[in-house]
């Protein structure tokens, strides 16, 4: 009976992590962000934060940021890289006890970070604000999970290891390297520690770590994503497995490089800022090379896109890939970086990454996995898909055009001069200015938190109800489009 195939698959593989780790991967994305439109808020009203000390912007920031990124984005990397690296291996995961601590331990840390940082407890090294204890958790969760991860490759049943693999690998070995690095911290009480770096050397290694949190967490990861969730949803192998292996090596050797860009005009010695300058402009190149690959894996297949609310998702999010990592290396040339830093111009790049990339690959992914892992024929209400993409997409726009604007203004506001030398504005002008562009910001992110809502809805539905799928998953067969990449290279 085919429904005994399905169970049969469910049974091949450990699909109990994948779900979990779907499921709490939308939970995150809605109180991170619901954390993120409230500091929106309060840059526009900031009596928002009721003079409670919990409730403060600086405390509630670090929240935003953490949930978002390791709580939301870790989850959707932890469910998608559990379930390619079985499926792409044939093979069940390495360990199922080792998953379940994964699963728990990850789960625990970001409880312990959603108390410790309202409460103030902080190292106040940016995107590492989590104390002591709770890195040494971390790094002991990480190492289990590059187990099970590296174990399962080790099994695999099939001798090739496709390259949404490699991306997954690189970015569970480069950030456990990054986490420890940084980290380094001498503890005086169970809820202080200093680093053991100090000055100009401490703001390197934070950059270091910083940008790198972004090329390996927030990019290296995500194009594993890219690379096996858009192959199979077009039906059609990637464009060329050449290209992608090509532009993986460089990618990895380039990203390591770039973090002065985020010191420019610091104390840090000048040739490591310019350095750092020509490592983020040569990064344009291989960044291009995944959009590009995954986008034109879509050719002959352009028309899916007009009916697939998935696709829309993975192909939009290449999109705002290719233009955060265009903007990125125009930003680090440091005459720009003289007007962009410190104003709401790195936001605007930021979200246009966070959100626009980052948010819309994990959203389309968890689309696809949803009903797939909950054996489900397909998510609940495809128009609520379709109506998600465009609130989604209408909310991004909003948000870092406002900030764009509101960000070349701030600029060029505070480096005006009257001809006696004097400051044309004050700051307090160019606050003034900017609100406006905060209430768009708002607006924006509120439209983009009620997409969230709307897939937590269609979601339940799905696994509460929907009509359960009555053939079996398809496997990475000799029909898939992953099934022999050296062949399916496409054009390569
Ligand atoms: C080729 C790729 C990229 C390059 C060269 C690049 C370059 C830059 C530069 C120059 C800054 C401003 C630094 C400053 O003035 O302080 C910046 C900030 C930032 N970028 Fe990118 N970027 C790239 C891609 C991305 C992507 C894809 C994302 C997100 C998914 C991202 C996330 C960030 C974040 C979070 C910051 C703010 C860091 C902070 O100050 O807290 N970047 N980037
Ligand atoms: C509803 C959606 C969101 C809203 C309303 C929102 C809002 C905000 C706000 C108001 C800030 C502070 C900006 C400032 O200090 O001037 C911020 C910072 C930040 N957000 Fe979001 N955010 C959202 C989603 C996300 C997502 C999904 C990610 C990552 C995947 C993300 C990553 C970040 C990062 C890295 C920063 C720090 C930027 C920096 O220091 O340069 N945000 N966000």
């Amino acid at each position: 009976m085919m429904t005994n195939n399905s169970n049969a698959v469910a049974e091949t593989y450990n699909y109990k992590v994948v779900k979990q780790f779907t499921v709490m991967t939308v939970i995150w994305g809605i109180v991170g962000m619901l954390v993120g439109v409230i500091i929106a808020a309060q840059l526009v009203w900031p009596q928002l934060n009721f003079d409670l000390p919990w409730l403060t912007y600086s405390r509630l920031r670090p929240l935003h940021t953490n949930a978002v990124i390791f709580a939301f984005g870790g989850s959707a990397l932890m469910a998608t890289s559990f379930y390619v690296v079985q499926r792409t291996c044939q093979v069940r995961l390495f360990s199922d006890k080792l998953a379940a601590f994964v699963f728990w331990g990850w789960t625990l840390v970001i409880l312990l970070a959603a108390v410790t940082l309202p409460l103030g407890i902080t190292t106040s090294k940016e995107y590492a604000e989590l104390e002591w204890p709770i890195d040494i958790l971390i790094a002991v969760v990480w190492v289990a999970y590059a187990i099970v991860f590296f174990g399962t490759i080790l099994q695999r049943k099939v001798k090739h290891i496709y390259v949404a693999n490699w991306f997954y690998g690189a970015f569970i070995l480069t950030v456990a390297v990054l986490h420890i690095v940084n980290s380094a911290a001498l503890p005086v009480t169970m809820t202080k520690s200093y680093s053991v770096y100090a000055g100009t050397v401490d703001a390197m290694v934070q950059w270091w770590y910083g940008h790198n949190a972004v090329g390996f967490f927030l990019t290296a990861g995500f194009l594993g994503i890219m690379y096996y969730f858009i192959p199979k949803q077009v039906g059609k192998p990637v464009y060329s497995y050449r290209l992608s292996v090509v532009h993986f090596w460089a990618l990895i050797s380039t990203y390591m490089w770039a973090g002065p860009h985020h010191l420019h005009y610091t104390a840090l010695p000048d040739w490591t800022q310019s350095l750092g300058m020509a490592f983020s402009l040569i990064l344009l190149a291989p960044s291009w090379g995944g959009m590009i690959n995954g986008i034109m894996t879509l050719s002959g297949a352009w028309y899916k896109l007009r009916q697939d609310p998935i696709l829309k998702f993975l192909v939009v999010s290449l999109s705002f890939y290719g233009m955060s990592t265009f903007e990125g290396p125009m930003m680090s040339i440091k005459t720009v970086n003289a007007l962009s830093h410190y104003t709401d111009w790195t936001i605007g790049h930021v979200h246009s990454g966070a959100l626009g990339w980052v948010a819309l690959v994990s959203i389309g992914a968890m689309y696809f996995l949803i009903p797939k892992v909950f054996n489900r024929e397909q998510m609940y209400s495809i128009k609520f898909m379709e109506m998600h993409f465009w609130i989604s997409t209408l909310g991004i726009v909003l948000y870092i055009a406002a900030m764009w604007i509101a960000g070349v203004m701030q600029g060029l506001m505070w480096r005006a001069v009257n001809s006696d030398g004097t400051l044309t504005y004050s700051f307090v002008e160019s606050l003034e200015a900017t609100y406006p562009y905060y209430f768009v910001r708002l607006l924006g992110g509120l439209l983009f938190f009620s997409g969230m809502l709307l897939m937590a809805y269609n979601m339940y539905k799905t696994i509460n109800g929907s009509p359960i799928r009555d053939k079996m998953p398809d496997l990475e067969g000799a029909e898939s489009p992953l099934a022999n990449p050296a062949v399916a290279g496409g054009q390569s």
